[in-house]
């Protein structure tokens, strides 16, 4: 059974779920969406690891291999920033470029590889 499309699909629909939710809640950060926002950036950041790490096992990726580190660090900082924009809303502007530089740096490491 070939897995690694699967993991692919997985990877690319949770990133899309996780990217449409955290900037809708910098588009509209009401108290009363802010429960069902974290649930679903919650779940759609957890199958992008998951999936993520699915894919380096197939492919025998060593996890401590550079490029894979430094999307580890964009996906902490992309999954936490709908939970900021609740809390600090006059900081939208600035969390919409970050999440945009984020998404940027990691689909970079994945095309290029650098490291
Ligand atoms: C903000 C975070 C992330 C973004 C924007 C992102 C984006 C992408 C994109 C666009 C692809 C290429 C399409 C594909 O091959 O399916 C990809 C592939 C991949 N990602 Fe991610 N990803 C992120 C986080 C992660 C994390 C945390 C891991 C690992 C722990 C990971 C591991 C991989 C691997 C192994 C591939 C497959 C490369 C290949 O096809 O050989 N990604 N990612």
């Amino acid at each position: 059974m070939e897995r690694l499309p699967y993991y692919q699909l997985l990877h690319i629909l949770s990133l899309i779920v996780l990217t449409a939710h955290t900037f809708m809640a910098f588009a509209n950060p009401a108290p009363e969406n802010r429960k069902r926002t974290m649930m679903i950036t919650g779940i759609a950041a957890l199958l992008m690891f998951i999936s993520g790490f699915g894919m380096l096992a197939v492919q025998k990726i060593p996890f401590a291999t550079g490029w894979v580190i430094v999307k580890l660090v964009c996906w902490l900082g992309l999954a936490s920033l709908a939970g900021v924009a609740y809390r600090r809303t006059e900081l939208r502007g600035t969390l919409s470029v970050i999440a945009l530089a984020l998404i940027a740096t990691a689909v970079l490491m994945v095309y290029f590889r650098p490291f």
